[in-house]
């Protein structure tokens, strides 16, 4: 049989009851992304069709799978009746389909795509089930592979059916199975529940599968490759080796990390070579650093944009819609919000820049705040290249500074100001000679007369 283009079926109707959770258990997130996601998300680069198993009146989950891949088919699964039943939802995807196919969990989304390709290997071999199993330490909870004498797939027993000594079977079942067969809906329609759980087991497919002289085959991948998450603690762990393997990615391309472990990554996050990163910077979704910046600790982004060579933090907050050109420099205690910075653009210390845009070069002083809303609208805040905005003024959007404009500090500026012009907007400033000096007589007086 040629290999051809796989099936992917993904099964995501579990009810996730240990996740003791009102949003369904595989749209819970990782990296910022759903569990869902991470799944379709690497099936997808193997290319071939893409079917989802979702439980009834879910229409988050099936909204999810479609967000991820447009053309996939989804399938309702009636009741939750355990995995064979979940896959045999998919009939008529199997039915239709002539090539491989392979049954991936929607909760366990840290599967690579060149494990994949190994299941797929195997079936190559001849296999006609290629089974993705993991040495474990705590198997506690996972399905064993049982290997006969002369080293085949026999069978898999799910932890409360398994015998003491089965359950002291290193070797666990991942849950994802490649499949050439010449008819699977004919062969999971063998399977029964007379288990612990009354639920048809896909697992059972291995014992049956031999019976009728199909050949079961194991490919061994790592643990942290296949982490199963059924509860939270699980959920954390996923994440943490997610992070872990991220890192590690970036540090290979070029970034640098101080302490690589503090430092937290989404799905999408994208940096290029040469950049810093010291420790403690978050990275919410949709982030770009661009080649050799410097990210200083502490920092929060999101939706960001940070460009080439920039400068930022420490203790920088950087909202969706922060677009920061070319050697910008932003600096504690800044937070910035939908505002583009044109190359060489400064706010060093303690500023709100929302809904702007600042020309190149320019200088925006510590304090400044762009007043972007008045509790109804937000307005723009547009400054031109190299203008100075002295410290502590406040821009009351709409408002337009023109370029090369000066501001004087500690204004509140609510007209447009010209190009090259200086606007102050604050009370002139008044002084009173030899005052001071009559105040502090007039005071130690007044305080000797009271002690009498
Ligand atoms: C399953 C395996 C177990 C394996 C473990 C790996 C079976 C019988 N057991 O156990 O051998 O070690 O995964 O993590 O296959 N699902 C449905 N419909 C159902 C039941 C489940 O779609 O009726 C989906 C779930 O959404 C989930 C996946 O199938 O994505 C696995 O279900 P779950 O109940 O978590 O199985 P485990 O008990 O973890
Ligand atoms: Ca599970």
């Amino acid at each position: 049989m040629s290999a051809g283009l796989c099936l992917y079926v993904v099964l995501a109707a579990g009810k996730g009851t240990r996740m003791k959770s009102s949003l369904p258990k595989v749209l819970h997130s990782i990296a910022g992304q759903s569990m869902l996601a991470h799944v379709l998300g690497t099936a997808s680069l193997g290319g071939g069709k893409m079917a989802v198993v979702v439980a009834p009146d879910s229409e988050a989950v099936a909204a999810e799978a479609l967000r991820i891949v447009p053309d996939a088919k989804i399938f309702e699964q009636a009741t939750q009746r355990g995995t064979a039943d979940a896959l045999l939802a998919a009939k008529p995807a199997l039915q239709e389909h002539t090539g491989d196919v392979i049954v991936l969990f929607a909760d366990t989304p840290l599967v690579r795509p060149d494990v994949l390709a190994e299941l797929r290997a195997a079936l190559d071999d001849g296999a006609g089930i290629a089974v993705l199993g993991f040495r474990s330490k705590n198997p506690t909870g996972y399905g064993r592979l049982l290997i006969d004498d002369g080293g085949a797939l026999m069978a898999i027993r799910e932890e409360r059916d398994a015998s003491d000594a089965e359950k002291k079977v290193g070797l666990c079942n991942s849950g994802v199975m490649a499949f050439r067969v010449p008819d699977l809906s004919g062969l999971l329609s063998r399977i029964g529940c007379a288990n612990a759980k009354n639920e048809y087991y896909l697992t059972d497919v291995v014992a049956i599968g031999r019976e009728l002289g199909i050949r079961a085959a194991v490919v061994v991948c790592d643990e942290d490759d296949v982490l199963g998450i059924n509860t939270r603690e699980q959920l954390a762990q996923a994440e943490a080796v997610w992070q872990a393997r991220t890192r590690v990615d970036m540090m290979r391309e070029g970034v640098t990390m101080i302490a690589p472990e503090t430092v937290w990554l989404s799905f999408d996050t994208k940096i290029g070579r040469d950049v810093i990163l010291e420790p403690n910077v978050i990275f919410g979704p949709g982030v770009t650093v661009e080649a050799g910046a410097r990210i200083l600790g502490f920092c929060h982004f999101e939706g960001a944009t940070i460009g080439t060579g920039a400068r930022v933090g420490p203790f920088a907050r950087l909202r969706p819609g922060a677009d920061l050109g070319a050697d910008v420099h932003i600096g504690n205690f800044v937070e910035v919000k939908k505002t583009t910075l044109g190359t060489g653009a400064k706010a060093n210390h303690l500023s709100y820049l929302g809904d702007g845009n600042v020309g190149a070069g320019a200088n925006i002083g510590a304090g400044t705040i762009f007043c972007n809303y008045d509790g109804f609208n937000k307005e723009k805040t547009v400054i031109g290249e190299g203008a100075f905005i002295g410290s502590n003024s406040s821009l009351v959007a709409p408002v337009t500074i023109g370029k090369g404009a000066y501001i004087g500090s500690g204004s509140v500026i609510t007209k447009d100001v010209n190009p090259g012009a200086l606007a102050l907007s604050r009370s002139a400033q008044d002084e009173r000679p030899g005052w001071a000096d009559k105040f502090r007589i007039m005071m130690s007086r007044r305080k000797a007369a009271q002690k009498k």
